[in-house]
């Protein structure tokens, strides 16, 4: 159903700037199941947990797990001790007491001597699994010792403990016996987020770093600076936060009620960046800053315009994409570079700064004689190679004040500086040839550690790529490419999952972005690979999803909420099939309104409903529900309704699920599109028009914010045949003369959506429907909400 990517490798990088590629273009394999997939529920699903993953409910699955005789209860006369007079320690065992208490209720008392106590927490350097990670979860009937050889173990085996406790039930707690020794697979286990295209605050960032801890994920890259907002405090240069912290957001989200507009700011003071960094590693997290160069530099480049190579001032951007405006390569832009390094270094403990190095398009580096003089002056042969002297020349800088240059997968492409970490993420082949060439290397490959891709086609998916990384495809993401031999693999750090937030306006899309996928992802990195069972993983998700309640975090349930897939049926009836991603637990339904429970019927096979039906459902697992309740109204109009999302891209190089600019409905809440922005044209595939009198189509207009550098002349527009344009829709396929054409000028009247209606020649059967906007223009971008088929009134 889906092309390959067709555009040639600069343009890939294009496209991954906003931000993933589709280099290998097939979704994920359960997203290719078509929408009538069989359902789950019946004989496939689960009904209840195997007696392994109910004891130990631990994501990521421990190394090793021994199980024994008995149980151990823990109630609220519980008592902690911690061995030895060890401050971080004892911290650790408070901040334990602290999630015991939100979990079950009761706070343990922490202290005393270890006789007697039901918890002893201990530094201990004899226990067997090696390295500061490692740690021992020892239980018995009699009570737990938590030992490891450092805090960072320690404060694992402590999540260890929380996770076997807090499975949504209060009061005392009672415990599989068991002995867990675990130690990770992987030193660098991340998680990064953009908060640059869109801010957030320190207490929400902190809100992830906590989520990350409860997962023994332990880095956090921070994209500080990007086209759209600089959003670090630099005190030598306040116009990096004044002007380059704020941006008016393209379209109609850019304007206030009276027309003026409206710009979207955010950053950090060094003192909120010290507070973050530091809740960081009290949780055993290091954070490493980015401060992307020489490219993605227009923010910077808006505040300085000296900065440039222009001279010229841009706007800070509102758009999403390759941006040309570039940091020019004289002695007093290094010397501002090296000024702000100064600023962010002592901010952050960690060895390595990331100096970006991504997308760098050199057209004006190209264009401009001052540059190319430097070019010649050093000798290089092109500006790749000018890249490399410029990343350089600030990674040896860096490394003068002992830290180490980590840079995505470009910084190779004119040899890379001598001692730098890369980042791959055009795919794994930068860390195959990283780590070929002895360097360092970390995989946060896209698409599949691209967490700004959507994570199924359920019709309430937040925004972003919409080509689905499931979570399953993260869970079975292999860190080490099968290219690599004993001795390169030593190389490979680990890996990291990336958020880029261009469609990620809310703190709750952010938290849908990551998890549950960084739990997925936790596992790829922490478990050994032969521990990795994804069938376990699922039956522990029903436990997780407890937690993520627990901790009052928002992480999608894409993988397990039930979606609906009607179809018309006789007498004025229809069938509705009901499934859900991963066909784990047991799909349970009501008809009358109500919320479903583990006692409602359980869904088995297609239902066939009068019309009109409220049908509400869940997926259960031992009584646990796996996700939120979905609803869907059967009606005579939803039964043939196709919202963009359930259309298909006529090709779909650039598929983006995106929110409509139009002012916020009451709940806040706008409306989703799902749009390819090079050809905007969708398929309504297999339409069944028997019968149909009317096609009615919701539409509405984006702002085509994108810098598509040489891809511009990739975006098709169809001249408008008609005064203010139409829609278009053939039969078939895209080719020939419309069967309908849909009048655009009574949808310029509002910056929101509006129903267009249009009779439908008479058809028998089953046909595609190809719907596109004749219009003459591209920005803003006409786009298709939904299709609904009416029949004619019986
Ligand atoms: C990237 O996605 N531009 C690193």
């Amino acid at each position: 159903m889906k092309r390959q990517f067709v555009l040639g490798a600069a343009s890939v990088a294009l496209v991954m700037g906003m931000a993933a590629c589709q280099r290998d273009g097939a979704p994920a394999p359960e997203a290719a199941k078509p929408a009538t997939a069989a359902p789950a529920g019946g004989e496939a699903s689960t009904t209840a947990l195997s007696a392994s993953a109910a004891a130990t409910p631990v994501i990521p699955r421990p190394a090793k797990v021994e199980a024994r005789e008995g149980r151990f209860v823990f109630g609220p006369q519980a008592r902690i001790a911690v061995a030895g007079d060890n401050a971080e320690a004892t911290r650790i065992a408070h901040d334990f007491a602290a999630r015991v208490q939100q979990a079950r209720g009761f706070t343990p008392q922490v202290g005393g001597a270890g006789d007697g106590a039901a918890v002893v927490f201990a530094i201990d350097p004899a226990i067997a699994p090696a390295g500061d990670e490692a740690y021992v979860v020892d239980i018995t009937p009699q009570g737990v010792k938590v030992s490891a050889r450092a805090p960072a173990g320690l404060f694992y085996g402590a999540v260890t403990l929380w996770q076997l406790l807090a499975d949504g039930a209060q009061g005392e707690a009672s415990i599989a016996a068991q002995r867990i020794e675990d130690a990770p697979r992987f030193g660098w286990r991340g998680v990064m987020l953009d908060v640059a295209r869109h801010f957030r605050t320190p207490d929400e960032v902190k809100e992830v770093l906590d989520q990350m801890a409860l997962h023994k994920l332990n880095t956090f890259h921070w994209h500080l600076t990007d086209d759209q907002g600089w959003r670090i405090q630099i005190k030598q240069y306040p116009k990096l936060t004044e002007v380059g912290g704020c941006r008016i957001p393209a379209g109609a989200a850019g304007v206030d009620a009276k027309g003026k507009p409206k710009p979207y700011c955010g950053f950090y003071t060094q003192d909120e960046i010290r507070d973050v960094v530091k809740y960081a590693a009290d949780r055993y997290i290091t954070v490493v800053p980015e401060i992307d160069l020489p490219g993605h530099a227009q923010a910077a480049i808006a505040s300085y315009p000296e900065l440039g190579v222009t001279g010229k001032a841009p706007p800070v951007s509102p758009d999403w994409g390759i941006h040309t405006w570039l940091f020019n390569v004289d002695d007093g832009t290094f010397k501002f570079l090296e000024n702000v390094l100064d600023e962010v270094m002592p901010l952050f403990p960690g060895k390595y700064i990331h100096l970006g190095g991504d997308e760098a398009a050199k057209d004006q580096w190209q264009a401009s004689p001052a540059v190319q003089a430097k070019k010649n002056e050093l000798g290089l042969k092109d500006e790749m190679q000018l890249q490399t002297w410029f990343m350089g020349r600030l990674g040896k800088y860096i490394e003068g004040h002992g830290k180490r240059l980590l840079g995505w997968d470009e910084i190779l492409e004119g040899g890379p500086p001598a001692d730098a970490t890369v980042m791959s993420w055009r795919g794994t082949d930068g860390a195959i040839e990283a780590a070929r060439a002895g360097h360092d290397v970390v995989l946060s490959p896209s698409p599949a550690l691209y967490l700004n891709h959507i994570q199924s086609d359920a019709a309430d998916e937040t925004p972003g790529r919409a080509d689905v990384i499931s979570l399953k495809s993260v869970y079975d993401f292999q860190v080490v490419p099968v290219q690599l031999n004993a001795e390169q693999t030593k190389h490979v750090l680990g890996a990291q999952g990336n958020l880029w937030t261009e469609h990620h306006r809310t703190q709750q899309r952010v938290e849908r972005g990551l998890f549950p996928r960084a739990a997925a992802l936790a596992e790829a990195t922490w478990t050994p690979d032969d521990r990795k069972d994804w069938n376990d993983f699922l039956q522990r998700m029903a436990f997780e999803t407890q937690r993520y309640r627990l901790t009052g975090f928002d992480a999608a349930d894409s993988a397990f909420a039930v979606r609906f897939t009607p179809q018309p049926a006789a007498d004025g009836k229809a069938t509705l099939a009901l499934s859900n991603q991963t066909n784990f637990g047991v799909l349970r339904y009501t008809l009358d309104g109500s919320e479903p429970t583990a006692q409602s019927p359980q869904y088995t096979h297609p239902l066939e409903l009068p019309l009109p039906t409220t049908v509400k459902a869940n997926a259960y697992v031992d009584g646990r529900a796996l996700a939120a309740t979905r609803t869907f109204a059967l009606d005579t109009r939803s039964v043939l309704a196709r919202s963009s999302n359930r259309l298909r891209a006529c090709k779909g190089d650039l598929l983006l699920r995106m929110e409509d600019d139009a002012p916020a409905q009451a709940d806040g809440e706008r409306q989703l599109l799902t749009a390819d922005v090079f050809d905007p044209c969708w398929i309504y595939d297999d339409a069944p028009l028997d019968g149909i009198a009317t096609l009615q189509v919701r539409v509405g207009q984006l702002p085509h914010n994108f810098q598509l550098w040489k891809d511009s002349k990739l975006v098709v527009t169809r001249p408008a045949k008609i005064e203010g344009g139409a829609l278009e829709v053939r039969l078939g396929s895209c080719e020939g003369e419309p069967i309908a054409v849909l009048p655009l000028a009574p949808a310029r009247k509002s910056a929101g959506l509006t129903t267009l209606e249009a009779p439908l020649p008479t058809q028998a059967g089953r046909h595609d429907l190809c719907f596109t906007f004749a219009s003459g223009e591209y920005n803003p971008m006409w786009v298709v909400d939904e299709v609904t088929l009416l029949p004619a009134a019986r």
